[in-house]
């Protein structure tokens, strides 16, 4: 039988990684483009499940980064204005788009439950996660 791992699969075991080893990371999830429609969809994550599973172009931080295809850093999320709450407990939030070919194809999005936890070392390590995943996309 096929023991390999799903796509899936992977991208969730990451997730689970990050979640468990970084004390500040506590939803982790990943967001992809539907094709040609500019929407995000909700694909593997770990943490409290969210209503968000679909995130218009523009809307929230994520919305904000699948237009502007800049890394969003929000050491406050009560300071922003367009911002898509998901939980009550979440402080701050990193996204950081995920490119094929130069594309922004998705995004990985981790929220904290801690004020202001994040630095230039942990977009650069995220940097290098999204450029993995890259590489197992289908
Ligand atoms: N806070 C995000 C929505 C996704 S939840 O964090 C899982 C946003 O503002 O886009």
């Amino acid at each position: 039988s096929n023991t390999e791992k799903t796509v899936e699969e992977r991208l969730l075991n990451i997730c689970e990684l990050l979640e468990t080893h970084i004390d500040y990371y506590n939803w982790v999830g990943f967001y992809f483009r539907n094709g040609d429609k500019e929407e995000l969809h909700l694909g593997p994550y770990v943490g409290t499940p969210t209503d968000h599973t679909v995130i218009p172009f523009g809307k929230g931080i994520c919305g904000q980064v699948a237009v502007s295809n800049e890394n969003f850093v929000v050491p406050d999320v009560a300071a922003q204005d367009n911002y898509i709450a998901c939980s009550i407990t979440v402080k701050a939030e990193i996204v950081i788009p995920i490119f094929v070919n130069g594309e922004n194809i998705g995004q990985i999005d981790i929220d904290s439950n801690t004020p202001d936890p994040f630095t230039e070392t942990d977009e650069r390590f995220l940097e290098f996660v999204c450029a993995k995943v890259a590489t197992i996309l289908p």
